[in-house]
């Protein structure tokens, strides 16, 4: 980074606050547009909250700690014998932490080509679209005059009242990636996508894992039948849950952590995750100096087009109401500049798939069914079993379904939800579907290659039509 004199306002077609999935991508693509493009991080690598400490690291573990779930457990019934099987947590932290260091220094690298200006620091609007660079020690570094101010800050961990993080024994997602021993016995608080992903790694690594969740269900953004099978299967796999269970207090104590659930007995552990969602992260970026009001849960309001309440300035992501997903912020991204650049925009909110990477995996694009009930939308509805299909079969990977809901009058699919070995790959065939407007008919009569497990998906689609081929 070019060190800069406060004093010396940069000037920049567009600026945008933060560098993570939402932020990088519409810098980039305001670069191809033509726009002379600056982008200010507090970080010192890009990437965001995704990269560094999110999406990505996890799924590195995920991956490891499955690799070696399946060596001790799984690979005897392939008939290969693996002796003195032995987790070196060292060297798969390490190798997680090289997958994200490769990722930031690719996105370094794609701004150097995109000719993306790199600012260090924190971003502070500083009244009309006037940015202010602030360092680590709370100094401006350098001042920004733009035509365009995008925001796309993120979010961070929520922190409900009792819970005192102490970074070792109650932490939250971000030290569950780093911790550098085993637990005997954690607990988690939150059955969501963070909960169960970062519950699972630890499990298949050999700790005791207790699931604490407010509702009556896990997953609550998904649809609750597959949700309900996700959970079954979980729990095979040794994770255990508590439903209904609020927690109220979780802290330190001397020999590990203490956790407090109402009206039940208090729990005693060694590590805590709390994973009870995310809130809008707008610290330090002095919105009451351009007038932009939050909403009663902290997001930046903003209209169709991403655009606050302030001439010049726009928000998208995590910071903006909507699903906290890493390509939901992309889309916006590339909306958002594009429609800046070009007059045009869009991102279809009807086709933003969720995926939660445990094994196996669950994923959903479109309308549940319990939304379909609620609206008094007929339907009619097709799944399909991976145990019917041969190549999960042949993948030892028969857990889960298919589950397809379609207009019973037009046939129009309105959701596809899935859990199941790769879900997260195959829900892409559905979303591009719906993207199309596609009928349940139309996937049905789609070629699908043999043997696949996306053959499920085009049995599920038969379902609907009762006319699935092998059940
Ligand atoms: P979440 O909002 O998905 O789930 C939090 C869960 O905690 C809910 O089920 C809620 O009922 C429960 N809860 C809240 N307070 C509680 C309490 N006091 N006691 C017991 N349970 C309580 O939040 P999560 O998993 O932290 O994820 C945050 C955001 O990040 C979400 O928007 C999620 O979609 C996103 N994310 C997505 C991923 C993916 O797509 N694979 C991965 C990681 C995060």
């Amino acid at each position: 980074m070019v060190a800069m004199r406060a004093h010396e306002a940069k000037r920049h077609d567009l600026v945008v606050i933060g560098a993570g999935p939402g932020g990088y991508v519409a810098a980039i693509r305001a670069a191809q547009l033509g726009l002379d493009v600056a982008c200010i991080e507090k970080e010192p690598r890009l990437g965001g909250t995704c990269l560094r400490i999110g999406c990505i690291p996890s799924k590195a573990l995920l991956e490891s700690s499955e690799l070696f779930y399946e060596t001790v457990h799984a690979l005897a019934g392939h008939g290969i014998v693996a002796k003195d099987v032995q987790l070196d947590l060292k060297a798969m932290l390490a190798r997680k932490d090289g997958v994200v260091d490769a990722l930031t220094k690719g996105i370094a690298g794609l701004f150097k080509k995109h000719k993306v200006t790199r600012y260090e620091g924190l971003g502070r609007l500083a009244g009309g679209t006037q940015v202010e660079v602030v360092d680590a020690q709370g100094q401006p570094s350098a001042r920004i005059e733009a035509q365009h101010v995008l925001i796309a800050t993120g979010s961070t961990s929520a922190a409900p009242k009792g819970i005192e993080f102490d970074g070792d024994r109650v932490g939250t997602s971000t030290e569950a990636l780093s911790w550098p021993t085993v637990p005997q016995h954690l607990v988690v608080i939150g059955a969501g996508a963070i909960g169960l992903e970062l519950g699972s790694v630890w499990r298949r690594l050999g700790a005791q894992v207790t699931v604490l969740e407010y509702l009556d269900r896990i997953l609550p953004a998904n649809d609750a039948e597959i949700a309900k099978e996700a959970q079954k299967i979980l729990a095979k796999q040794g994770l255990e849950f508590r439903l209904g269970a609020k927690v109220t207090l979780a802290r330190k104590n001397q020999d590990g952590a203490l956790v407090e659930i109402e009206g039940q007995e208090p729990l005693r552990c060694d590590r805590v995750l709390v994973s009870v969602g995310r809130k809008p992260h707008t610290d330090g970026l002095g919105l009451d100096k351009v007038g932009i009001a939050l909403d009663a849960r902290g997001r930046i309001t903003v209209d169709a087009h991403f655009a606050t309440s302030a001439k010049g300035i726009y928000a998208i992501g995590d910071v903006i109401p909507g699903p906290m997903l890493a390509h939901k912020a992309e889309e916006e991204g590339v909306a958002c500049v594009e429609r800046i650049v070009t007059g045009y925009g869009h991102v279809n909110y009807d086709t933003i798939p969720n995926v939660v990477y445990t094994h196996p995996e669950v994923a959903g694009v479109g309308k549940t069914e319990e939304e379909l009930v609620a609206a008094g939308i007929p339907y009619r509805k097709g799944s399909f079993p991976f145990l019917a299909n041969g190549r999960a079969k042949a993948l030892g990977a028969t857990e889960g379904k298919v589950k397809i809901l379609a207009h019973k009058d037009t046939d129009r699919i309105l959701g596809v939800h899935i859990v199941g070995a790769r879900a997260g790959d195959l829900i892409a065939e559905a979303v591009a579907a719906m993207e199309f407007g596609a009928s349940s008919e139309d996937l049905a009569r789609t070629c699908h290659a043999h043997p696949t497990l996306a053959e499920a998906v085009k049995e599920a689609a038969l379902a609907v039509d009762g006319r699935a081929l092998h059940i």
